[in-house]
């Protein structure tokens, strides 16, 4: 499941973004790669450990924690830090599989890798190519999404970025480990909770059906869950 979450970020908080992005040091990106990815890998990103990176990176999580939408889709237990990247010039990221195990540097850790987002920061206006394509058993899904939206996807899936021909395409990207580790079990927790949102704005939050089907999710994610 390719999932789009709208407005992650206003406009506002794009342009900072942008702002502090502008005046920071870039450097290769093949330093987060493993070696496989390294071969397909080709644009920049703020070092991990830079201020710019972690100060941006806050505002990114503090956003997410606010987003109903990604917390029920993602059921997440612990978000890498997020990353933050640069396409322009041609470059582009040939077809790869996302590290299952990663560690964030100097520091104690380290997530299983289930979902992988990228939160566009540049408007698609901006820039020519630079389009995510993801692939998994039902095909290709395509993403190049309004500056402040995201998208997550199963770190399990092929991906890649077309070469950025105009402009320059930034972002921020990262992973997530949940606390449902399957996507099945996840994307059917993510279907009953929305069908029962929408019993919900029908029905309140008092109906008895309501109210047994909120306890079958509850059951299941106490079942599937690892917290
Ligand atoms: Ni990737």
């Amino acid at each position: 499941m390719m999932l789009h979450i709208p407005q992650v970020l206003s406009k506002q908080q794009v342009a900072h973004c942008r702002q502090v992005m502008d005046a920071a040091q870039w450097v290769d990106g093949n330093i987060t790669s493993g070696p496989q990815a390294a071969l397909a890998k080709n644009n920049m990103q703020l070092p991990e450990t830079a201020p710019e990176a972690r100060q941006l990176g806050e505002m990114v999580l503090d956003a997410l924690e606010r987003s109903p939408l990604f917390i029920s889709a993602a059921l997440p237990l612990k978000v890498f830090p997020p990353l933050f990247n640069r396409y322009a010039g041609g470059q582009s990221f040939g077809i790869h599989v996302d590290n299952a195990i990663r560690g964030f540097p100097n520091a104690d850790f380290r997530i299983r890798t289930d979902l992988s987002c990228t939160l566009f920061l540049a408007e698609p206006d901006e820039y020519d190519g630079g389009e995510l394509i993801v692939e998994d058993t039902y095909g290709e899904h395509r993403a190049r999404l309004p500056a402040g939206d995201m998208v997550l996807y199963p770190s399990t899936s092929l991906h890649r970025v077309t070469p950025v021909t105009r402009g320059a395409r930034v972002a921020s990207f990262f992973w997530l480990q949940s606390m449902v580790r399957d996507d099945g079990q996840r994307s059917m927790l993510f279907q009953l909770d929305t069908s029962i949102q929408q019993l919900v704005a029908r029905l309140g939050n008092a109906d008895a059906q309501v109210v047994q089907l909120t306890g079958i999710y509850h059951n299941l994610l106490r079942r599937w869950a690892d917290s």
